[in-house]
């Protein structure tokens, strides 16, 4: 009898999730220097981490002999006020992805049914498939979640409906009417988690902080791996009904946020001016890809997020000449769209290259 043989059977069908090359991955596959690759493939934020941040972590090393503190307070309370929440209704996560976890382990099994936008973050399906719920594929209008779709696609058997919004890999938003009109129309049974993990690019991002107070099933994603610059600390966090977040606590690892992510995320959060400064930039930087890349004929969309979404015919071609020459960029075969690739918005420097290198494979 091999491991095989003991596995559970649903490991077998797991997807697996293919992230973005990290930089010394590609440095060692061609023989290039870290310094003279650009990474585009991730949605990072190119002006690195907030300032603050790298000071307070620096400021906390000495402490690392110490379990952080498992309901993260400080940075609780620090959110419950800047969203004007009560500290119950937010929850920590070791990334926002942990906590589509702890909804999975919650809310999900054999029977239920979760509705996806057909072009929407793949975690949410490999979460679905873990735990054995049937996984339902709306079609997207245009790149953007179908939500007149998705709310016809319910059934008894609906469990969750994820939406993203901007939406990852397509960039494309849904506006709070919709959201609004959409969330009216889910029934009782049916908990719809809105993913915003872009939230912070947006100058006005839907608010439905009245429909969870008006009693409406709805768990609200945020991260601190786009704007604040923090990916490698793995830190995200989650705001809803208090009752639904009790639920979500009963079911995290006591000390599922490290004692750095905490300090780090605290410091980064009070970063306001960096927080902005890096959201004009992109705002910037997407002009001067999207003006590049009309140039070049292509077709792109620019969507509202820190990345662009561009059809460039043969997507895995382009990703593997692109990074022969020093940038990586995302080829999205395995989200069902070979012709097109993501791009993250980068400093200008960043975005020049990545244009004159595409410019050089298009002619
Ligand atoms: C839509 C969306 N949700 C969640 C995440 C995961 O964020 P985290 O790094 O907090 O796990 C990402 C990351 O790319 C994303 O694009």
């Amino acid at each position: 009898m091999n491991y095989r043989d003991l596995a559970n059977p649903g490991v077998f069908d797991q997807p697996i999730y293919v992230p973005g090359k990290p930089l010394d991955t590609v440095a060692r596959e061609y023989g290039m220097a870290i310094e003279s690759i650009d990474k585009l493939a991730s949605n990072e934020n190119p002006f690195g981490p907030s300032p603050a941040a790298m000071q307070a972590i620096e400021e906390a090393l000495p402490n690392l002999h110490l379990y952080p503190d498992g309901s993260c307070y400080a940075l609780k309370l620090a959110l419950a006020e800047r969203h004007t929440l009560s500290a119950d209704q937010i929850i920590l996560g070791n990334g926002s992805n942990e906590i589509i976890e702890l909804l999975g382990h919650v809310f999900l099994g054999p029977g239920a049914e979760v509705i996806v936008g057909s072009f929407s973050f793949i975690v949410y399906r490999l979460v679905a498939e873990l735990f054995g719920a049937k996984i339902i594929n709306v079609p997207m209008s245009d790149f953007k979640h179908d939500l007149e779709a998705m709310s016809n696609a319910v059934t008894d058997k609906t469990r969750m409906v994820f939406v993203a919004s901007p939406n990852n890999p397509t960039g494309m938003a849904n506006d709070q009417c919709e959201l609004i009109e959409f969330i009216d129309r889910l029934p009782e049974h049916v908990i719809l988690c809105f993913d915003e993990a872009y939230a912070e690019y947006l100058t006005e991002p839907p608010d439905l902080r009245p429909m969870i107070k008006h009693g409406k099933k709805i768990i609200c994603l945020r991260t601190f791996s786009k704007i604040y610059g923090l990916g490698g600390l793995r830190l995200g966090y989650a705001y809803g009904h208090a009752d639904l977040v009790a639920l979500l606590n009963r079911v995290r690892q006591p000390f599922n946020v490290n004692a750095l992510a905490q300090i780090g995320g605290l410091a980064a959060l009070g970063d306001v001016a960096f927080c902005n400064r890096c959201r004009e930039e992109n705002e910037r930087g997407r002009d001067q890809l999207i003006k590049g890349l009309k140039r070049l004929n292509l077709k792109v969309y620019g969507g509202s997020a820190n990345f662009v979404f561009v059809d460039v015919g043969e997507g895995q071609i382009v990703f593997e000449k692109l990074q022969k020459l020093g940038i990586i960029i995302r080829p999205l075969a395995n989200y069902g769209l070979p012709d097109h690739i993501r791009v993250t918005i980068g400093t200008a420097a960043q975005n020049e290259r990545f244009l004159s290198a595409i410019h050089s494979l298009t002619n």
